[in-house]
C-alpha cells in the first residue's frame, strides 16, 4: 500500500527544471576561486525572484513529505531494480530525456554536466575511478522519469528518523513534516545509536542513494561515499550530524569534500568534444561497470 499522498502537477514539478535546485546550491556555496579572481558567478545562475520562489516551494514540499515512512516506501520500490535494464550508453540517453523545458538554450543536458564533472576530475589527475564517479554521479536523476516528484529526486539530503539539523536550508519547513511531532524521531540520535555510522542511517530519498545502490559493487569505497552523500550538505559542508558518525565516516569525509567542487563548479557553457573523448570513456566504463545498468 502506498503511503505517498497524491500530488498535483505543481507539487510534483515545483521547479522549472532540476537545475534550479543546483543553481540555488551554487548561490549558497559560491566558487571560492571565482570570487578570488573577481569573476562573477552571475554567468552560472539566475537571480530572478520567481526562480527563488520556486526553490522555496521546492524545499517546502521536500521538508514536508520526506518522512521516515516515505523513505522506506521508496527504498522498497526502487532498490529492487526491476524497472528497466539497458546498456550503459543507452542509460545516458535515457537520463537525457530529462530536458529543461524552461530554458532549452542556455542549459546543457544532463550528460554534458556529467561529462564536464568527469573531465574536470581527469584534468586534475585524480584516479580513473573518481573520473567514473563524475560521469555517473547524477544517473539517479532517472527517478524523475519514473514519475517521482522533483523533491524526491534532488535537494539537499538529510537523515530521517532523528532531529533535523538547523543547517539544512529552510529548516522552518520541517514543522510541517509528520515526523516532527513524533518524539522518538526528534532527539539528536533519534532511532539510531550514537556513533552508529552513516551506513546505518536512512537518508531522505533521492538520486544520491539510488545511484549509490546502482554502483555499489563497481567502485571503491571512497567513490561510493562521493555518490551516496554528494547532496548531504549539512554534513560535508556544514559539519553537522557528528553524533551519528563513526571513524569510517570521518575518514571518508575528505573524499566527499574532494568531489563536491567538481560537481558544483565545473559547469561551462561550452560542451566538451565528445567525439574526441569517447574512446577514453568507453574504456573507462568497460573497466569498471557491467554491460547493462538496472533501474
Ligand atoms: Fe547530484
Ligand atoms: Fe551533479
Amino acid at each position: 500500500m502506498s503511503t505517498t499522498p497524491k500530488f498535483t502537477e505543481k507539487e510534483i514539478n515545483p521547479l522549472g527544471s532540476l537545475d534550479e535546485w543546483e543553481d540555488a546550491v551554487l548561490e549558497r556555496y559560491p566558487d571560492p576561486e571565482t570570487i578570488a579572481t573577481a569573476k562573477s558567478t552571475e554567468a552560472y545562475r539566475n537571480y530572478d525572484a520567481p526562480e527563488r520562489d520556486t526553490v522555496r516551494e521546492f524545499y517546502r514540499l521536500n521538508h514536508t513529505y520526506q518522512t521516515y515512512d516515505f523513505v522506506q516506501e521508496k527504498r522498497a520500490d526502487y532498490l529492487r531494480f526491476d524497472k528497466k535494464e539497458m546498456p550503459i550508453w543507452e542509460a545516458f540517453n535515457f537520463l537525457n530525456q530529462l530536458v529543461d523545458d524552461s530554458d532549452p538554450d542556455t542549459d546543457l543536458d544532463q550528460f554534458q554536466h556529467l561529462l564536464q564533472t568527469a573531465e574536470a576530475i581527469r584534468t586534475d589527475g585524480h584516479p580513473d575511478w573518481m573520473v567514473l564517479v563524475g560521469l555517473m554521479h547524477d544517473m539517479g536523476k532517472t527517478l524523475c522519469l519514473f514519475g517521482e516528484p522533483q523533491w524526491a529526486v534532488v535537494g539537499d539530503t538529510f537523515p530521517v528518523g532523528c532531529a533535523y539539523s538547523d543547517k539544512i536550508v529552510y529548516p522552518e519547513f520541517f514543522k510541517n513534516n509528520p515526523d516532527f511531532s513524533n518524539p522518538e524521531y526528534q532527539t539528536p540520535t533519534g532511532i539510531y545509536k550514537k556513533g552508529c555510522g552513516l551506513r546505518n542511517v536512512h537518508m531522505s530519498w533521492g538520486h544520491d542513494e539510488y545511484v549509490y545502490q546502482m554502483m555499489k559493487d563497481s567502485l571503491p569505497e571512497s567513490g561510493l561515499y562521493m555518490l551516496r552523500y554528494h547532496s548531504f550538505y549539512s554534513w560535508h559542508r556544514e559539519g553537522d550530524y557528528e553524533q551519528l558518525l563513526d571513524d569510517h565516516d570521518r575518514e571518508m569525509l575528505k573524499w566527499v569534500k574532494l568531489f563536491n567542487p567538481y560537481d558544483l563548479y565545473s559547469k561551462n557553457p561550452v560542451p566538451p568534444d565528445w567525439k574526441q573523448l569517447r574512446p577514453y570513456y568507453e574504456d573507462l566504463v568497460a573497466k569498471y561497470l557491467p554491460q547493462t545498468l538496472k533501474f
